[in-house]
């Protein structure tokens, strides 16, 4: 399986432990979902079916056995429990939610006190051509890292090689 530096990054950044239950919003088809199952149990939640039978079939071992659990759902509304999460990760989605605050309302309850969400976008330090047109602007950044700081203790941002990546901490 083909796992990129870009996805072996962010998921660094995720910094998840083999006990730790994490959650990938928007997870397409499956390649992250794959590289954080090499530690732990992973759910995932996507809106497009057609994405969980690709990233099912992408784990199919790990979803047999129950370590990948992907389902439909979206970013505001994930079906979880109250703070089910060690660590919840979303990349190259937060753009495509309709409603930002609601989005990170959801993140935020289905995260654990002392848990971290990570959210990541097209940009980074050594973007490709296609990635650089996908950079959202500077305002757009500056309102991501402002909303996730109404609600998190702590936030900082890491311009990884083609993410621009956002990681908040839950006290
Ligand atoms: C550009 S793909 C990114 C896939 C994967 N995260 C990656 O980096 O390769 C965006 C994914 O977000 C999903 N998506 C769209 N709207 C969403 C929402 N409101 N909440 C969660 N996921 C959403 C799409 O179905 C799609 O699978």
């Amino acid at each position: 399986m083909s796992v990129t530096n870009r996805q072996r990054e962010v998921a660094e950044l995720l910094a998840h432990g083999r006990d730790d239950r994490v959650l990938e919003v928007g997870y397409g088809p499956g390649k992250l979902i794959a590289l954080l199952a090499s530690a732990g149990t992973v759910y995932g939640v996507d809106p497009s079916a057609e994405m969980r039978v690709q990233a099912t079939a992408r784990n199919r071992k790990k979803a047999r056995t129950g370590q990948v659990d992907l389902r439909l759902g979206t970013a505001d509304a994930t079906g979880f429990p109250d703070g089910y999460f060690d660590g919840v990760i979303s990349v190259n989605n937060v753009a495509l939610w309709p409603d930002l605050e609601a989005g990170l309302r959801e993140l935020h309850r289905v995260t654990r006190p002392g848990g971290r969400l990570v959210v990541a976008w097209h940009g980074g330090t050594k973007p490709s051509r296609i990635t650089r047109r996908l950079r959202l602007p500077e305002p757009m950044l500056s309102r991501i890292q402002d909303a996730l700081a109404g609600r998190f203790e702590k936030v900082d941002r890491h311009e990884l090689r083609s993410l621009t990546a956002f990681r908040a901490y839950k006290s």
